[in-house]
């Protein structure tokens, strides 16, 4: 099949009461660790790709990557621009083969970001692609935009902001944030499920996503450290909490700092162990093995969507 929308993926989430994992890719052996999880467990994928991604490692590059993890599984993906940061950005994505993109209108004034989301809409549905919007915004590091204190999503907009939009699927702040530094050492991990409730509870049957959903698995945290890291204060979003997410009306959770990690512990162990070897394929080999593992992990315990392609 060809890559697919979020229209389908969301609505059997929705009603099946599991999410889909969005994980950010941004060369080939990201892509084939998590196609080659996606594949082993049955479940449908979505790759998405951000300003950063695009600027690595080739719009065309991706795409290519991407359409040929589909053509080697058969695997339901969708090809999806991770913080579309404006329009221009979302009709080159749209033109070039992605099949849902996220604008990020969330720093803007409320207003402006309702008028730049319908621009995005009403482009994207003539051209059959679904779109993301945001209201909210997480703390964190994404792209060039650094914010230092959540920004919860107000409930009382959401209605206005998805009837006036016509949006696909509503990504919301509640607590999560981007990167491997989610809480200060010794804070107790909380999120605003009151805010999630309410959310769904004025938007019935309608997917939301969760952004900065890593849980900064531990196992990899440690061997980084073991193998010469320093990420000590690293803390990630409770698995426990994303799993209860998943069974609400939260439909996508993106992750992308638990793919860094994995990526880069079985680098390091690599290198430390086997000074020597100098072949790119000896450590991108077992780095690709690792983003598996840590995918499959994802798909079983946290997303609940295997056997579900
Ligand atoms: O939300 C941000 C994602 O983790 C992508 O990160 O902009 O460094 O590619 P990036
Ligand atoms: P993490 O940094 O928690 O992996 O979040 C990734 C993300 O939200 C990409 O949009
Ligand atoms: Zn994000």
């Amino acid at each position: 099949m060809p890559l697919v929308t979020t229209r389908k993926m969301f609505a059997d989430a929705y009603a099946g009461g599991y999410a889909i994992g969005a994980f950010n890719v941004n060369n080939m052996e990201i892509i084939q660790g998590i196609v080659q999880a996606g594949q082993k467990l049955n479940a449908p994928l979505i790759l998405q790709v951000s300003k950063g991604a695009r600027a690595y490692a080739n719009h065309t590059y991706l795409v290519k990557l991407v359409e040929a993890a589909e053509a080697t599984t058969g695997l339901p993906i969708a090809l999806h621009l991770d913080h579309g940061p404006d329009f221009e950005t979302c009709k080159s994505c749209i033109d070039g083969g992605f099949t849902s993109v996220m604008i990020d209108g969330s720093h803007h004034p409320y207003e402006t970001n309702v008028e730049l989301t319908k621009k995005v809409v009403d482009y994207a549905h003539s051209k059959g692609v679904t779109v993301e919007g945001e209201l909210g915004q997480l703390a964190g590091v994404e792209d060039d935009v650094n914010v230092s204190e959540h920004s919860y999503t107000q409930p009382d907009q959401v209605e206005d902001f998805v009837g006036r939009t016509g949006v696909d699927s509503l990504a919301i702040a509640i607590g999560t944030s981007h990167g491997a530094f989610k809480f200060k050492p010794g804070q107790k991990p909380q999120l605003r499920f009151d805010i999630l409730a309410e959310v769904s509870r004025r938007l019935p049957e309608f997917p939301i996503v969760l952004h900065g959903a890593s849980s900064v698995v531990p196992e990899f945290v440690a061997e980084i450290n073991q193998y010469g890291g320093a990420m000590d204060d690293a803390i990630g979003i409770p698995e426990e909490m994303l799993r209860e997410a998943a069974k609400s009306a939260v439909c996508k959770i993106n992750i992308d700092s638990d793919l860094r990690l994995a990526m880069t512990a079985a680098i390091r162990k690599y290198m430390a162990l086997n000074p020597s070897h100098f072949d790119p394929r000896q450590y991108l080999a077992p780095a690709r093995d690792a983003i598996q593992k840590m995918v499959e992990h994802k798909i079983e315990t946290v997303l609940g969507c295997a056997g579900k392609a």
